[in-house]
C-alpha cells in the first residue's frame, strides 16, 4: 500500500494507550511451577518477568483501559468513533467478536466492530485495515487494539510454552487528516502450510470442545519452537524489506524498530540480518514477555512515552506469528508525543504525572 496522493484523506496516528496488568510473574515463580529455570528463560528469550490478568480481568477489560488512554491522548470522545478493530487471538467468547463488546463499554454508540485474528501479526493487520478505512473515505475515526490474554490459552504444565506468554493491550486511534504522514508503505504474508507450529487444536469446527478433547489438554497453545523460530526469524526480515521498498525507503532511512517481542534472539537475529542499528530497535521483551497481538502496540506506546519516537520520525513494526503470518508497516510519526501526558492510565505515561489538556499543544489539525 501505498502513501496516498495530495488529493487522498490521509489516516495518522492521532492516539495511542496501553494496559498491562498488574499482577507479575517471575521466572522464579515459574520455576517453582515446571521444570525451568531463570538462567534458562532469560538465555533462550530475554524474558525476564510477564504480566498475568486478574480473574476478573478478561480481553475486554484489558482493551478498554488502553482505548480509554488512547481516546484521551487523541482528544477524542469514543461517541465519535465510526470503527472498532480488535486485533486478538484470545478473545472473550467465539462470538460475539470482542470489538462488539469493547465499542458498548467505552460509549461508541454509533461505532461498527469486529474482531481480526491474525495472532501475534493482528494490530499489524489491524493497522494496514483501519488506515484503508480512512483513506478510502469511508470513516473517519477508528480504533485499533492489540490485545491478549494469553494467560487463559496456556497450558501451565508445558514449559515449552508456558514460560512465553504474558497478557496485555496497546491501542491507537487514527484519524482522518490532509496532512501527509502516516503509513508509508506494508507488506502483509501468510502461509498456511505452517498451522501445525503454533496451534491451539481444539475447540473450533475442525476439533469441537468436548471431554475427551480436554482430558488431552487441545484447547491451549501447542508450539513448535525450533521451527517457529526459524521461519519467524527469516520472514521478519523478508517482510521488512518488503515494506521499506513498498515506502521506497531503505533500512539506514528508519529511526525507530518496533518489532513483534517474542523472543529477545529473535530480533538480535532479524536485526543482524537488516544490519540496523541495535539502539534503534525498542526492547520491552524482558517485562512483558510474548503478548502477541498487544507487543507491537506496547512496545510503540513505551518507545513514545520513552521519547525514542517524535513527529518526522519513521518507524518499522513488523511481527510474526501463528499461521504463519507476518506483516511490517513503514510509519511516518506526526503526533505530538507530550499529548501522551494526558492519558489517565500512568502506563501510557510510563508512569508521569498527568497534566491537564490545556497545558499541552492542541491535537494536529485535522481535516
Ligand atoms: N525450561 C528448560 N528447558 C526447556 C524449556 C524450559 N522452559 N523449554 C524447553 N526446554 C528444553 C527442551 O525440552 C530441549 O531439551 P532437549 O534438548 O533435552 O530436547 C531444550 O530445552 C532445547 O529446546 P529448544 O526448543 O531447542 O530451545 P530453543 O533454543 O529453540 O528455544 C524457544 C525455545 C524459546 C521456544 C524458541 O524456539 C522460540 O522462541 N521459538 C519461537 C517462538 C515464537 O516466535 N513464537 C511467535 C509466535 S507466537 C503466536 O503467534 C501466538
Amino acid at each position: 500500500m501505498e502513501a496516498p496522493g495530495r488529493m487522498t484523506t490521509n489516516a495518522l496516528i492521532t492516539g495511542w494507550g496501553m494496559y498491562a496488568p498488574s499482577r507479575v510473574l517471575t521466572n522464579d515463580e515459574l520455576s517453582t511451577m515446571v521444570e525451568t529455570s531463570d538462567e534458562w528463560i532469560v538465555t533462550r528469550t530475554g524474558i525476564r518477568e510477564r504480566r498475568i490478568a486478574a480473574d476478573d480481568e478478561t480481553t475486554t477489560t484489558l482493551s478498554v483501559n488502553a482505548s480509554r488512554d488512547a481516546l484521551a491522548v487523541a482528544g477524542l470522545d469514543a461517541a465519535d468513533l465510526d470503527l472498532v478493530i480488535v486485533a486478538t487471538c484470545s478473545p472473550d467468547y467465539p462470538l460475539p467478536a470482542t470489538g462488539v463488546l469493547v465499542a458498548t463499554e467505552l460509549g461508541a454508540r454509533r461505532a461498527a466492530g469486529f474482531d481480526m485474528q491474525a495472532a501475534c501479526s493482528g494490530f499489524v493487520y489491524g493497522l494496514a485495515t483501519a488506515t484503508s478505512f480512512v483513506r478510502s473515505g469511508m470513516y473517519r475515526n477508528v480504533l485499533l487494539v492489540g490485545v491478549e490474554v494469553l494467560s487463559r490459552f496456556i497450558d501451565w504444565t508445558d514449559r515449552n510454552t508456558c514460560v512465553l506468554f504474558g497478557d496485555g493491550a496497546g491501542a491507537v486511534v487514527l484519524h482522518a487528516a490532509d496532512q501527509p504522514g502516516g503509513l508509508l508503505g506494508m507488506d502483509l504474508f501468510s502461509d498456511g502450510t505452517g498451522a501445525e507450529g503454533i496451534i491451539v487444536p481444539a475447540g473450533g469446527s475442525a476439533c469441537p470442545a468436548g471431554p475427551a478433547t480436554i482430558a488431552e489438554r487441545k484447547h491451549f497453545i501447542r508450539m513448535a519452537g525450533r521451527e517457529v523460530y526459524k521461519y519467524a526469524t527469516r520472514q521478519l526480515t523478508e517482510s521488512s524489506l518488503s515494506a521499506l521498498r513498498a515506502a521506497g525507503l531503505t533500512v539506514d532511512d528508519v529511526d525507530q524498530f518496533i518489532f513483534h517481542q517474542a523472543n529477545l534472539r529473535i530480533i538480535e537475529s532479524v536485526g543482524a540480518s537488516l544490519r540496523l542499528d541495535p539502539k534503534k530497535a525498542y526492547i520491552n521483551i524482558e517485562k512483558y514477555g510474548n503478548t502477541s497481538a498487544a507487543s507491537v502496540p506496547m512496545a510503540l506506546v513505551e518507545a513514545v512515552a520513552a521519547g525514542r519516537i517524535n513527529p518526522g520520525d519513521r518507524l518499522l513494526m513488523a511481527a510474526f506469528g501463528a499461521g504463519y503470518t507476518a506483516g511490517a508497516a513503514v510509519v511516518e510519526w506526526t503526533a505530538d508525543p507530550a499529548r501522551a501526558f494526558l492519558a489517565p492510565g500512568a502506563q501510557t505515561r510510563l508512569g508521569k504525572p498527568q497534566v491537564e489538556a490545556s497545558e499541552i499543544a492542541e491535537p494536529m489539525a485535522v481535516s
